[in-house]
């Protein structure tokens, strides 16, 4: 990235748009003004209709926005990842997710990947196997669990998938409580092999597979990891690789997916790489203005530099995608929440937002209170699929409808004199369509929002790619862990270790 945003002239442009013309902007007033709105705001991508018209943008913000983006170097930026550039600076490493879904990908990961979808097929097709239970954290389990789920529909039946990912006992014992050794695949997803949750979970399950008798663990154990040479010598020796050019939160379409291909098959996992590649494609080529993970990162900065929001939330309206939030907040913060430039010098601006949400209408009846009258203005995404995959008569018509009213009522407010039935509207959100849920959508989206995060965090000047901000509390915890043993508080402070002498079992 050649110029961090607040040195190219575009950012005090912005800001002076912002503070004069685009002061009291009202999205109501927009519309009336401008019957091109909806059309010009909106925009169809791969396997994705968005609509941003209900954002608080005109057209001379979006073009201040995208010349910051073209002074700022994005397009450079972007062809240094695609051209597998060193741009994870402080790892000093590519940063290639998007190989593993080109039809143009090296021969070894054509090769990883083919071995991988015919293991799928294998296991498919071995009927003793009924259950497949994952075991790994953050991106070794969010993104698989998250796809197993809102694939549901394309999931053959006869095999149930479990997602063991914490360090919790609770989790692990209440999933196998409920399995057969002899019916029972586990999958140790783990980029490093190192991880400690990951690493405790995998030897209490090898334990409990041997303790049983059973002794195929060749048969019933498989690792996903780049660290081959430590799953040997954990005893696993069906392994399936890839390459420290693909982060953990961008794993999925690598050989951590391989419970997806397991639950949907060779064929639903190209379907995935397929719809993640089309959106790829589109992210380079297509121009600045009409690239939607482009205008998307660029309206993050929008409201989190100069509008100030610090929080975002998103609300699928389908009860499938409900693990979609929880793999969106580690793709978004772990990528962005970052205080220091490319240089390691602090940032005075905002970074990531926080990023929420729970499937709608649930959220309705919970916090949406808050998005509609609370004192913080929070921009909302809105996924929506337009065919069901079920025939339940009325359910999906008013699950839509939901929906477009929520984004119609956010922005068209109510005025009330009582005061408590005042809706204040002018609440901005974007709206997402699927025509249907499938592969290629899901991979499509999924790979819109990466692109979306690495364009807000390329503006930033930040490192999206690494995450030295979740090292500390580990190495904490191993020295925790030893004083809960022994009792010793010595040289904590006194909270630490008042916490530490109540949590210490007789
Ligand atoms: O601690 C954070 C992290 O490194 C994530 O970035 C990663 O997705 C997760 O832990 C799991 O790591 P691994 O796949 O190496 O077990």
């Amino acid at each position: 990235m050649s110029t961090r945003c607040d040195r190219a002239p575009g950012w005090a442009q912005l800001q002076a748009h912002h503070d004069g013309e685009g002061r009291g902007f009202d999205l109501r007033r927009a519309f009336a003004a401008d019957a091109g709105r909806f059309a010009a705001f909106s925009q169809e991508a791969p396997h994705l209709f968005a609509d941003l018209s209900k954002n608080l943008i005109d057209a001379p913000t979006e073009a201040l926005l995208i010349k910051l983006a073209r002074e700022c170097g994005l397009e450079a930026h972007r062809d240094a990842m695609f051209a597998g550039q060193h741009i994870n600076s402080t790892e000093d490493r590519a940063v290639l997710h998007t190989l593993l879904r080109s039809p143009a990908a090296t021969p070894e990961v054509l090769q990883t990947l083919d071995a991988m979808l015919a293991y799928a097929e294998q296991v498919r097709s071995d009927h003793t196997i009924t259950d497949v239970v994952n075991i790994g954290i953050g991106g070794s389990d969010l993104g698989p669990q998250m796809a197993v789920l809102a694939l549901d529909e394309f999931v053959a039946p006869g095999k149930r998938f479990h997602f063991v990912s914490n360090v919790d006992g609770h989790e692990l014992a209440g999933v196998l409580k409920g399995l057969a050794p002899e019916h029972t695949l586990f999958l140790i997803a783990s980029k490093t092999f190192t991880t400690a949750e990951t690493m405790t979970n995998a030897l209490s399950a090898k334990r409990w597979f041997e303790q049983s008798g059973s002794v195929d663990v060749a048969r019933h154990f498989a690792a996903l990891t780049t660290n081959v040479e430590a799953a040997k010598q954990f005893g696993i020796d069906t392994t399936f690789g890839f390459w420290d050019w693909v982060g953990g939160r961008y794993s999925l379409w690598s050989a951590i997916g391989l419970p997806i291909a397991l639950a949907i098959g060779g064929e639903g996992f190209k379907r995935l790489l397929a719809g993640a590649h089309a959106m790829d494609e589109h992210f380079r080529t297509a121009p600045l203005e009409r690239n939607l993970p482009v205008r998307l990162g660029l309206l993050d900065v929008w409201y989190r530099n100069f509008h100030r929001f610090t929080t975002r939330s998103i609300a699928p309206y389908h009860s499938a995608l409900k693990r979609l939030p929880a793999y969106l907040q580690q793709l978004e913060m772990e990528s962005n929440g970052k205080q220091v430039d490319i240089d390691g010098k602090p940032l005075p601006y905002g970074t990531s937002p926080v990023l929420w949400g729970e499937p709608g209408t649930n959220g309705q009846h919970a916090y949406f209170q808050m998005l509609h009258q609370g004192t913080d203005v929070t921009p909302l995404e809105f996924v929506a699929v337009r065919d069901a995959s079920h025939d339940l008569e009325g359910h999906h018509a008013k699950l839509l409808a939901n929906c477009i009213a929520q984004a119609q009522a956010l922005m068209v407010g109510k005025a009330d004199a009582g005061g408590h039935r005042n809706f204040p509207g002018n609440r901005p959100s974007t709206f997402f369509v699927f025509e249907k849920l499938t592969p290629e959508a899901l991979g499509a989206f999924l790979a819109m929002y990466e692109h979306r995060v690495f364009t807000s965090g390329a503006l930033w000047g930040i490192n999206s790619f690494d995450q030295w901000g979740v090292e500390l509390g580990k190495v904490l915890a191993k020295d925790i862990e030893l004083r809960l043993a022994s009792g010793d508080a010595s040289g904590l402070d006194a909270s630490t270790a008042g916490l530490l002498s109540r949590l210490r079992q007789n």
